[in-house]
């Protein structure tokens, strides 16, 4: 049974998985302190993840039915992310391992959201096209083992959830804009407004600089009485862009891999119109559930099922790394 622990952003989370792929348990618990200041902020983060990090374990362990006698495996998520956030995981992870003399296996963040789709009951296989799609990350990926992920492309400026998020601020909707733009989106009209999708960007990686700036200008030209008129409209023709700016890339992915399987990941995922227009493509596409899309702990699990553990004496001095690809120290041995 794995025990993992994710604490790489705002939300404090922990999940139990069986060996098989089977979820007991996947708790988790946001913060909702950020709200007011328009993002994240690091410190506050850091801060709750230390005040709830024990609850939530526990949490996990008493819903999964089960006592830390039970656990065989205790997975964390290393980075990349905010290091003050991840060193609380990281830290409690640590005393978990050591105080039981568990195997103790640190996952990368993002290898967790391309790899949420093999935990059951989807147990999608490799090979597959994974599609991430979060705040901080956008990339496509070519996954042909849990160890084999091959970056195809990604974002050469905003993630696509930074691109909502920005976007549903310029409509005065609250962070984190996502599900709240959806929600005003599903009364507008997707072909109001003309956004564009940066289908000159060639290959398969993406941008959403100009998107958000089109937005700005749009309702600067629209004025505010009327720019609040058509929110609902502004709102869907913006999301059918970020969908579409996607989808692209994903269509293209397909034909170049000549892989026919899709699995999605990363909080945009957990988007209906999203959703909706990539199950429409000429593939089988795995569409986890939404906890499982957002930051959670399963997916750690998911990935940590295949990795080798950390030699017992290489775990006290395991750092967090905070962006981009794992140093090699890093890498489990
Ligand atoms: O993967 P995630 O939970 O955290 C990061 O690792 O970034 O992704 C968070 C992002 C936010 O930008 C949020 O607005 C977006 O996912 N998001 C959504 C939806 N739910 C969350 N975007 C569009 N539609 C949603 N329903
Ligand atoms: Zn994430």
């Amino acid at each position: 049974m794995i025990l993992a622990i994710e604490t790489s952003c705002d939300d404090t989370c922990a999940a139990v998985v069986a060996d098989d792929g089977e979820i007991r348990a996947n708790v988790i618990s946001s913060q909702g302190i950020h709200d007011a200041y328009g993002g994240v902020v690091p410190e506050l983060a850091a801060r709750a993840h230390a005040e709830r990090c024990d609850l939530v374990v526990a949490d996990a362990l008493r819903t999964a039915g089960i006592g830390l006698d039970d656990v065989t495996k205790v997975a964390v998520t290393q980075g990349p992310g905010l290091v003050g956030a991840l060193l609380v995981g990281l830290q409690t992870a640590k005393a978990i391992a050591v105080a039981r003399g568990l195997p103790l296996v640190p996952v990368d963040h993002l290898d967790g959201h391309v790899l949420a789709c093999t935990l059951a009951p989807l147990s999608f296989a490799p090979p597959f096209v994974a599609l991430v799609a979060s705040g901080g990350h956008t990339f496509l990926a070519r996954v042909d083992g849990p160890d084999r992920i091959e970056r195809l492309g990604g974002t050469l400026d905003d993630a696509a959830g930074e691109a909502i998020d920005k976007g549903a601020r310029l409509l005065g909707l609250p962070y984190p804009g996502g599900p709240h733009l959806e929600r005003l989106a599903a009364d507008g009209d997707p072909a109001a407004f003309a956004f564009p999708t940066a289908k000159g960007v060639t290959g398969l990686d993406l941008s959403f600089a100009g998107l958000k700036t089109s937005l700005l200008y749009r309702t600067r030209d629209l004025g505010e009485a009327e720019t609040a008129a058509r929110r609902a409209d502004l709102a869907a023709s913006y999301q059918h862009a970020v969908v579409e700016t996607i989808a692209i890339r994903v269509e293209r992915a397909l034909r170049e891999t000549g892989l026919r399987r899709l699995a999605i990941g990363g909080g945009v995922a957990a988007n209906g119109a999203l959703r909706a227009r990539l199950q429409g493509l000429d593939a089988d596409v795995a569409v986890p559930d939404r906890a499982l899309c957002t930051d959670n702990a399963a997916m750690i699990a998911a990935v940590a099922r295949h990795l080798p553990a950390l030699p017992a004496d290489a775990v006290p001095g395991l750092e967090a790394y905070a962006t981009g690809q794992r140093p090699a120290a890093a890498v489990a041995a």
